[in-house]
């Protein structure tokens, strides 16, 4: 069982989208799967590298998606994506310092992902009066 499923149910009606969000679910799996191994941090460090760079390729994707949409609430959307990025610094930084666990960045990436894809992504798709 992975530690972090994407599903039907996160669909938000846009192939590109949703192909990058299973993307992202799928480093966050790779980053569990890390959990308790004898090289954990530095894993876990390399895994968070791989998900800074494509959350930012992926956020301005989404921020182009909303665009075209003329999407009315695309501005404090992208405030939730620049407040992803202040996060995942903090827990990378938090971990060298070891003032964080592995796990519990991987507990907040999950949590994060899934509120994020179920509500202000799946926002987008109401929008369009389809979710
Ligand atoms: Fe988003």
């Amino acid at each position: 069982m992975p530690f972090a499923q994407w599903d039907e149910s996160l669909s938000i009606g846009d192939e590109q989208i949703d192909g990058q969000h299973r993307w992202l679910f799928f480093i966050l799996n790779r980053l569990a799967e890390s959990l308790g191994h004898p090289d954990e941090e530095q894993a876990v460090i390399r895994c968070l590298v791989d998900m800074e760079r494509y959350a930012l390729t992926h956020f301005a994707a989404e921020e182009a998606y909303m665009e075209s949409l003329d999407y009315a609430g695309l501005a404090e959307h992208r405030i939730l994506h620049q407040g992803f990025a202040r996060k995942v610094e903090e827990y990378r930084e938090g971990l060298i310092a070891g003032e964080v666990s592995a796990r519990q960045v991987a507990d907040f990436l999950r949590d994060w992902l899934l509120r994020h894809v179920q509500g202000a992504d799946m926002d987008i798709h109401r929008s369009l009066g389809l979710g």
